[in-house]
């Protein structure tokens, strides 16, 4: 059976940003209330003429470049994202076309929060079951599409982004190690775009009603979010026949950087080995793992042969964890063009010129 190696990745975040200085203009908040209750300090946002799709291109883009492939050698291409730019076709159709991946399938992953890890879960068994060699994963929101911009519980939470990863078939060891894959629909209202479906459909009535943007019950998230992500956590370790500590570098979902640290104390994790971004992007849903990546390896703090663990938590409930063996070269990333995918400096000249060799 196969191995599904990470060899490319990459991300975009939109120009535009937005501070809580910006945001307490518009609602009744503050820079000190967000700061300290999330974590957050500024976050990205579309510019009009962005959409789902131009993010994903743009981190897809960078993704290949780093994994030394052409859009045509794409199998499939999988869009974790719960913000499509329509209800219908699928935005990883037109993510395939727009690069000219001619080739590839395409299909959309809806599990919010948690879309990427279960779409890395999902491609890898495409890849495993010998059906694709080559698979495109993306995370990818434009929320702030999808926010009453006059509720302060959710406005201040969220922001827009997309990460990528190419996944690759290779007999070398490496990928994905353990997943946990985790869903419950009891928490259906705590998280929840109430119209614009089946249920209830558009309406001169929902729009009126501000039912077309995200509604949240904070607390209750909050709550369940710490246990579940400690939960699946554990659960990816153990299916990977690990501990906690032979665990290099954590990537958690940023939502909230109290989550973050209760569920770092709950396994007892050294913090120095967590990755935190939170700061700048927000809540950027199926995003904000993969661009938490993207920038862990800039930042020189993924290194070949370290043991990642990737845990998402979401709407649904959804919660999702993957214990993934890193394998490519980190100075790969300087053959990205997009500067956001290389922000570290190449240490030597020759590593970069090594990775593009
Ligand atoms: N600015 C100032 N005050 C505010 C704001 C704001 N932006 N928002 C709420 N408040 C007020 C509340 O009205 C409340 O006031 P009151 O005491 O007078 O009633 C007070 O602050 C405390 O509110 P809480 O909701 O108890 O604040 P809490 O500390 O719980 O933080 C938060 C709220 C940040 C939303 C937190 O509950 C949270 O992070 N929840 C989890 C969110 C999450 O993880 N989502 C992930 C999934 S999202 C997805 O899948 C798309």
């Amino acid at each position: 059976m196969p191995n599904a190696l990470i060899t490319g990745w990459g991300m975009y975040a939109p120009s535009r940003v937005m501070t809580n200085d910006e945001l307490a203009t518009m609602v009744e908040t503050s820079d000190e209330w967000i700061v300290t209750r999330t974590g957050i300090r500024e976050r990205r946002i579309a510019a009009d003429d962005e959409t789902t799709t131009t993010l994903s291109v743009h981190a897809s883009r960078d993704a290949l470049a780093v994994a030394g492939l052409d859009p045509s050698d794409l199998d499939l291409v999988i869009v974790g994202t719960c913000s499509p730019d329509y209800p219908l076709p699928a935005t990883a159709v037109l993510v395939a076309t727009e690069l000219g991946a001619t080739r590839a399938a395409g299909f959309d992953l809806q599990a919010a929060c948690s879309g990427f890890v279960f779409a890395l879960a999902t491609g890898t068994s495409f890849i495993r079951s010998g059906m694709y060699r080559n698979v495109l994963v993306i995370g990818v929101e434009v929320l702030s599409r999808f926010i009453n911009w006059q509720d302060r519980s959710t406005c201040v939470l969220f922001g827009d982004g997309a990460g990528a990863v190419v996944l690759s078939a290779s007999d070398a060891p490496g990928g994905l190690l353990g997943a946990e894959l985790f869903s419950d629909g009891t928490g259906c209202e705590a998280i929840i775009v109430p119209a614009g479906g089946s249920k209830l459909p558009a309406s001169a009535e929902t729009v009126a009603n501000k039912q077309h943007a995200i509604q949240m019950l904070g607390n209750d998230v909050y709550r369940y979010a710490t246990r579940q992500m400690a939960e699946s956590a554990s659960a990816a370790v153990r299916a990977a026949g690990l501990t906690v500590d032979d665990i290099d570098q954590f990537v958690f979902h940023q939502a909230n950087l109290r989550i973050i640290q209760n569920v770092n104390k709950h396994l007892g994790i050294d913090e120095d080995k967590v990755f935190v971004n939170i700061e700048k992007y927000g809540n950027t849903s199926a995003a904000s793992v993969p661009m938490a990546l993207a920038e862990a390896v800039a930042a020189g703090r993924i290194q070949v042969g370290d043991r990642i663990l990737m845990v998402a938590f979401g709407a649904g409930y959804t919660a999702g964890a993957a214990v993934v063996e890193w394998t490519a070269d980190p100075a790969r990333a300087f053959l990205a063009p997009g500067s956001q995918t290389r922000l570290g400096k190449p240490r030597t000249e020759t590593a970069a010129l090594a990775a593009a060799s």
